[in-house]
């Protein structure tokens, strides 16, 4: 078993995907890893379209991304897991109100990471696709207004090799407090 910090070392943003599709075991064990998130309140404020019919992984890809950024490749992706917000009063509006904290949004980073690591476990690669016109993807996935979508999750076999993450250094990022 992978340990965890080889997975996350092992997990990049994969742009390149076999066709061969995801077993549907594999997708429940990506999405009970999500449901297993920490939320604030436990309010759970993440929902989940699976998007694996070619048409409809399409219509995503072509109507539902903002343009610029050539994101082709994620119609290659076998699965698409858009991921939506849905409000609660308490986290949306009460709690933000008095903090500034935007603990939705945070929640739902959280359980896309589980997502993410869990995938990455199972061999699989994915990239998070923040470039989305999230009115266009809601109509797409049929949510409600009241759910809004965040990211979309690309979800495949990797036809391409892990990149090394280019990041800050760890002195850049943190300050230790005396
Ligand atoms: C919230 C979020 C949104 C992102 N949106 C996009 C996107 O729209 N298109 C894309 O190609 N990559 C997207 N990425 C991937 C980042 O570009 C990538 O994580 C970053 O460059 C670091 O590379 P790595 O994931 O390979 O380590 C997104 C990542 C995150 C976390």
């Amino acid at each position: 078993m992978t340990s965890f910090s080889d997975l996350v070392a092992k997990r990049f943003s994969c742009r390149a995907y076999k066709p061969d599709p995801v077993p549907r075991a594999m997708v429940d064990q990506i999405l009970e890893a999500a449901r297993l998130a920490p939320s604030a309140c436990n309010r759970q404020p993440w929902r989940f379209a699976v998007a694996t019919e070619p048409g409809l992984r399409r219509r995503l890809v072509e109507e539902g991304f903002l343009p610029g950024l050539g994101m082709k490749w994620a119609g290659e992706a076998p699965v698409l897991l858009v991921m939506g917000m849905a409000k609660s009063f308490i986290t949306h509006t009460l709690a933000p109100a008095l903090s500034g904290v935007d603990y939705p949004l945070l929640d739902l980073g959280i359980a896309g990471e589980h997502a993410v690591l869990q995938a990455t476990e199972l061999g699989l690669g994915t990239c998070w696709i923040g470039w989305i016109n999230p009115k266009a993807v809601r109509k797409i996935v049929r949510w409600p207004p009241s759910v809004v979508p965040q990211a979309i999750l690309a979800v495949g076999w990797p036809d391409q090799l892990p990149r090394p993450a280019i990041r800050m250094s760890q002195a850049e990022m943190t300050k230790f407090l005396d």
